[in-house]
């Protein structure tokens, strides 16, 4: 019987284009009209006032809230209408919000959990523990192992999540929403909680990661100098609609950008 191979290893670049994309909630306009194409393997940060409609944006790709008009499609798919669930299984993934991590279990078999929900081999080979069950539960403890050293959390995998720093948690979380190989990661302030040297770790070994293995990746952050570090492309939302998209260093010097984002106050940050 044969192996079900996760559709993220499937052909496709993870070019992502959004048409006139809209998103209301009880008739008051989220999202307005917005079009982008987010380029394959390019980490894009998407930066805005609070409100601005940022994590309906990515809600709206991840399936987690539905479109009002508008079309999405995934490498010439058209992912529009299919379910969060069918998303993820063409390689769209939101992290860190989707799931918790198993507080009692071990960093490895967190991580391996994400495995589980990627590979979901063939009933009948689970129920009979037929070979390709057990094939790919030893090629899901090997991508498991990988992703840990890559991630640099070898030497903890091994304890319990529950005794890990926080930044090392996260660490953990983007380990299993990596181990699934997305083709497109969608990330709602990844770094929110850390401090100053989790927030570089976190970033200088995502981005490591994204430089060996690439895919295309859009962050919401609000921390500016985050975005000029890490993202090779910037957009920025102000009331639901793009007011600004290319090189992040030009778009964050916007003075559109900058009034939408800091109000009055000129800030140099
Ligand atoms: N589930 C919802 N029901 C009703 N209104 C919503 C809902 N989610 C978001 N909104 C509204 O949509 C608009 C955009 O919100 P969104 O959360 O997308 O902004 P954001 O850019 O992510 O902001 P923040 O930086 O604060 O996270 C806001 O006016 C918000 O109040
Ligand atoms: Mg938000």
């Amino acid at each position: 019987m044969p192996e079900v191979e996760p559709l993220s290893s499937m052909g496709g670049e993870g070019r992502l284009e959004l048409r006139q994309i809209g998103v209301s909630f009880g008739g008051v306009a989220a999202v307005r009209d917005v079009s982008l194409v987010f380029r394959p393997h390019v980490i894009t940060g998407l930066v805005g006032p609070n409100g601005a409609g940022k994590t309906t944006l990515l809600n709206a790709i991840s399936g987690f809230a539905s479109v009002e008009r508008g079309t999405i499609e995934l490498d010439r798919s058209e992912l529009t209408k299919l379910p969060a669930a069918q998303r993820a299984h063409y390689g769209v993934v939101r992290g860190f919000q989707t799931v918790r991590l198993l507080e009692g279990e071990t960093a490895f078999d967190n991580i391996l959990v994400g495995c589980e929900r990627a590979s979901q081999p063939n009933i009948f080979a689970q129920l009979f523990n037929l070979p390709a069950q057990r094939r790919s539960w030893r090629r899901d403890r090997g991508a498991a192992a990988e992703i840990a050293e890559r991630l640099g959390i070898s030497s903890v995998a091994h304890r319990p999540v529950a005794e890990l720093p926080f930044a090392t948690r996260r660490l953990v979380e983007l380990a299993r929403i990596l181990v699934v190989r997305p083709k497109v990661l969608l990330l709602d302030e990844p770094a929110a909680g850390l401090n100053a040297h989790g927030r570089r770790q976190l970033t200088e070994t995502l981005q490591a990661y994204h430089a060996v293995s690439p895919f295309t990746m859009i962050v919401i952050e609000h921390d500016v100098d985050l975005v000029r570090r890490m993202c090779s492309e910037c957009v920025a939302l102000a009331q639901g609609s793009v007011i600004a998209t290319g090189d992040p260093g030009h778009v964050l010097d916007d003075p559109e950008v900058r009034r939408a984002y800091f109000g009055d106050q000129v800030h140099h940050a």
